[in-house]
């Protein structure tokens, strides 16, 4: 089976290093910023698409996609903060969920979130295989994120239904807690451990 394309919307900080990590994989990458043209390409291009914009640009996007994104799997990497870079909504609903509201026939999957882009184009932090927890409804989606995940390097953890992505965007914004407010800085990484 041919491997899927995958079409990236952000190109900043994650967008580009996910984009280099799965490119050295083997992969087939377009990665697009803001303009509408590319972004409209590049996701009826895609198998699969990842979105790496800030959580405030999400209505934007899904603006522009539409209908182009339905049956494909939609990975959500955004962490949901708002303008005071608080967490924007979590315990009853997530970003994910929300997202997947807005675009009801996309396959959402939430995952990489949890992780500092600074790692996301090796998956490991010096030896050491960082964890990428997958929260997503439908299993073959799921399955895509887990397979793109180990290409890169990560250790792909299935972290069940989707509403968990209540659970994956509180614990990305302990990252962010830990490496810019906490003083631990961005080489900091979490990994599940199994005794
Ligand atoms: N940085 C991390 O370590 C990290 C880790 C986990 C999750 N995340 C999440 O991942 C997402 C991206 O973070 P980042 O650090 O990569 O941010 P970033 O470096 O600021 O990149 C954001 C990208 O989104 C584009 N963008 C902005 N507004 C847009 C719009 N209305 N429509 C389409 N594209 C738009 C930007 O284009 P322009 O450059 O033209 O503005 C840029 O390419 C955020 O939701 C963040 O919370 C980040």
């Amino acid at each position: 089976m041919a491997t899927k394309k995958i079409g990236i919307i952000g190109d900043g900080n994650v967008g580009s290093a996910l984009a280099r990590g799965l490119k050295r994989a083997g992969r087939e990458v377009r990665a697009v910023g803001k303009d509408k043209t590319a972004i409209r390409d590049a996701v009826s291009w895609a198998d699969v698409v990842l979105l790496a914009v800030p959580f405030a640009a999400i209505d934007d996007v899904v603006q522009e996609v539409g209908n182009l994104v339905e049956g494909k799997t939609l990975i959500d990497v955004t962490n949901a903060l708002d303008a005071k870079m608080s967490l924007a909504v979590g315990f009853t609903t997530s970003g994910a969920e929300e997202l997947q509201k807005k675009l009801p026939r996309a396959r959402v999957v939430k995952a990489f979130n949890t992780q500092f882009a600074q790692h996301m184009d090796s998956g490991r932090l010096g030896d050491l295989r960082l964890t990428v927890f997958v929260a997503g409804d439908d299993p073959a989606a799921k399955s895509d994120v887990t397979e793109l995940a180990a290409a890169i390097g990560f250790e792909a953890v299935d972290a069940g239904p989707l509403a968990n992505a209540r659970l994956l965007e509180p614990l990305g914004y302990l990252n962010i807690q830990l490496g810019y407010v906490l003083g631990l800085g961005t080489q900091i990484g979490l990994k599940l451990i199994r005794g």
